[in-house]
């Protein structure tokens, strides 16, 4: 039993995963002893529908100089914020002087996008090596935690906003509350609070439970974020469904009134309570799937690699692998190396289970028979790329939204 960080009330686990490591913490041997773990479990609320994990490391652990993640990397995701950004300018930047926040803005994916338009604009981020990045491509940055605190001081330098936006970020933070504040406190009277994060009935429909890791503390769904919201009197007045980091909930709010509210997000409320988003059942449910997701790919790479002796390289040394890895027991007996294009990663070792973490180069020389998919949210980008890999035949091993080698 644990309190819910939403509603206060207590809530139950319904699935823990074992101990795990940081998701991002790709490290050296001389470090595995020191590996910090932490035992993930996941609960549900009945109170307010959240979905969240029982504990999460602390902040400091996963945010820092040495941030792994590199939003840039991806050129699917450039193209995807370059239209956000595009849509922002259309309909929310359009009175004069405008002001734009991000939370949680990398390297400034978003952002170079209103910077390059002339666009008076603040990123937040805490993770050091990310926000200098950022910084060097004239995007304004500051180098610290979102919260209600921060608002104050962005207030006070530099006025309200008029869209405060944040992606992969929000479902990153305990201590929402303090940040719907700041969030609240720092929006004009008409302003608008947009953010992204992976969608909980995406997670439920698909079993892509690699989307569960120490920096996701919540998992939203328009129900419990319309119940968070309206305890500082919020709205949700727009949703939009995303492709993008296997399917994701775009949350357009603003203060109650202000905006009208779209059928969409009608719709999108009925769906979910059709899907059992608000029912207690669908998380056992959801775990017997889980547990069945885990059998399934260890069952083929035992086969693959164990019995018919094929070398086996994963594609993608992603956060959501650190998961499977872990949960599933995948160690360097059944993968070769993990082949990922973030040099911060490479020739270091994967959390927990210390699979090596090479170069696409070393893939390319290695030329395995099988390939394991974990960047699965970047497939098509992936397929335009291993053309080649196609062209000879092969395989690729996926488990979302089902375990089977393609
Ligand atoms: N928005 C980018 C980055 C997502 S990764 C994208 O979608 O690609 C999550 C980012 O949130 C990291 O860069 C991390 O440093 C940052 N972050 C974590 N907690 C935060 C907080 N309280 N305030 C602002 N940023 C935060
Ligand atoms: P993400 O799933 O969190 O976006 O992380 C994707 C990871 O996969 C990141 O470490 C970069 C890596 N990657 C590759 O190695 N090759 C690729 O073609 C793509 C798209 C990603
Ligand atoms: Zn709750």
């Amino acid at each position: 039993m644990a309190a819910c960080r939403i509603c206060n009330n207590h809530y139950q686990e319904f699935i823990s995963f074992g101990q795990m490591p940081i998701a991002n913490g790709f490290l050296l041997p001389e470090n595995f002893e020191q590996e910090y773990y932490f035992e993930m479990k996941v609960g549900f609320c009945t109170h307010c529908s959240m979905v969240q994990l029982l504990e999460q490391p602390d902040r400091e652990l996963m945010f820092h100089e040495d941030y792994a993640f590199f939003s840039s990397l991806s050129q699917g995701q450039t193209i995807h914020f370059e239209k956000l950004a595009n849509r922002l300018i259309k309909d929310y930047l359009c009175e004069t002087d405008p002001f734009a926040v991000e939370i949680g803005s990398n390297d400034g994916i978003m952002l170079q996008n209103l910077a390059a338009a002339g666009i008076r604009h603040l990123g937040v981020e805490p993770s050091e090596n990310v926000a200098e990045i950022a910084r060097g491509k004239g995007i304004n940055t500051i180098c610290s935690f979102f919260d209600e605190e921060l608002a104050t001081r962005i207030i006070e330098q530099h006025g309200h906003a008029d869209t405060i936006s944040s992606a992969n970020v929000i479902c990153h933070i305990p201590y929402i509350h303090s940040v719907l504040a700041g969030v609240k406190k720092l929006l004009k009277q008409e302003g608008v609070f947009i953010f992204e994060d992976p969608y909980l009935g995406d997670i439920v429909e698909k079993v892509s439970y690699d989307q569960i890791y120490d920096e996701h503390v919540f998992y939203f769904s328009a129900t419990s974020v319309k119940n968070m919201i309206a305890q500082h009197d919020l709205e949700l007045f727009d949703v939009e469904h995303l492709d993008v980091h296997g399917g994701s909930m775009r949350y357009f709010i603003a203060r109650r009134g202000s905006h009208q509210v779209t059928e969409k997000v009608r719709t999108l409320l009925a769906n979910e309570k059709a899907l059992g988003l608000e029912l207690h059942e669908t998380y056992q449910q959801l775990r017997r799937n889980i547990e069945h997701s885990r059998d399934q790919l260890v069952e083929i790479l035992e086969k693959v690699k164990l019995e018919q002796g094929s070398p086996v390289v994963a594609y993608g040394a992603t956060s959501k692998s650190t998961t499977v890895l872990n949960y599933c027991g995948i160690g360097p007996e059944l993968i070769d190396f993990i082949s990922d294009t973030t040099p911060i990663k490479q020739n270091k070792f994967s959390p927990g289970m210390h699979i090596p973490v090479k170069s696409p180069e070393d893939l390319e020389k290695k030329q395995p028979d099988y390939i394991l998919l974990f960047a699965w949210n970047h497939m098509q980008e992936i397929m335009n790329k291993e053309a080649q890999y196609n062209a000879r035949n092969g395989k690729w091993i996926v488990y979302v939204p089902e375990v089977k080698v393609i």
